[in-house]
């Protein structure tokens, strides 16, 4: 990893692949060479967390503008606090279970899925409830050149029809007949700040690879997951409350581990929009 000296900052990795703890920051009040380079630790880790965070809904929101525009989610804004359609509210308890226990990668049913997520930790589980990420950078730079270049050129089909167009999904609202996403995208995509490789496929939301038959696509996908999520590509972060997470979208996909599904758990997670994978 490039340029790994900070003055303002403390980053210590806590995996081989991705994902490192960051100290020395409040995110409400950051100065702006704070926050270049927390932007910088970010590209090269892909997912950073921050303990003992004090952000309310306004100050969260503002450090996701710093990255750029806010996206409101088309189909989980319901619950979001009063004035703050921009905040996504990710509840869950013995009543209400997780809903996002399956790898993915956020919103990549959208032409122009998110940057950048940014998760606060309200009300945390004492164990249990942890997230896990996955480096699809890393586990693109692992395949072969051979896998690699068969690979490039091809594009999958993204949709809800595994998630929010479910009946049993728990959302709070289903995509209608005139509002059903559906979006191609690369999958390989080249990240447009590091010119790093990814693979760009997922399980909740990809639907197959066009151009291939139906069992050569599955067998594919189920490759691509699988691959991903080989342990030594992830990390694992315990919550704590108020501890922030700030991923990117364009090279990772994350899960829940649903372990403790008695707990209470709220999350509040602010989105940052980005652009057309390429
Ligand atoms: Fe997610």
């Amino acid at each position: 990893m490039s340029n790994e000296v900070y003055e303002r900052i403390e980053v210590r990795p806590l995996a081989g692949a991705l994902g490192a703890e960051v100290s020395g920051a409040q995110l409400g009040e950051l100065d702006d060479a704070t926050f270049a380079e927390i932007h910088r630790a970010w590209l090269a880790h892909e997912v950073l967390f921050f303990r003992d965070q004090d952000l309310g809904p306004e100050q969260h929101k503002a450090f996701g503008r710093r990255f750029g525009a806010l996206q409101v989610h088309p189909f989980l804004h319901s619950r979001a606090p009063e004035g703050h359609p921009e905040i996504v509210v990710l509840e869950s308890s013995a009543e209400r279970p997780v809903v996002a226990a399956g790898w993915h990668t956020d919103v990549t049913f959208a032409e122009r899925p998110p940057m950048a997520s940014i998760l606060r930790g309200v009300d945390v589980p004492a164990w249990g409830g942890d997230t896990m990420w996955a480096s699809c950078r890393a586990a693109y730079d692992a395949l072969s050149p051979t896998m690699q270049r068969m690979l490039e050129g091809l594009v999958a089909v993204h949709d809800t029809s595994k998630t929010f167009s479910r009946g049993a999904y728990p959302s709070e609202r289903r995509p209608d007949a005139n509002d059903t996403p559906t979006a191609l995208h690369p999958v390989v995509r080249t990240h447009p700040e590091t010119a790093r490789k990814s693979i760009f496929v997922n399980p909740a939301f990809t639907l197959r690879i066009k151009g291939l038959r139906p069992a050569e696509s599955d067998a594919l996908l189920k490759f691509l997951y699988q691959h991903v999520t080989t342990p030594e590509f992830t990390c694992r972060f315990h919550w704590t409350k108020n501890a922030v997470a700030l991923w990117d979208n364009r090279c990772t996909q994350h899960r829940v581990v649903a372990d403790n599904l008695k707990a209470y758990r709220r999350m509040e997670r602010v989105t940052v929009e980005g652009d057309r994978p390429a």
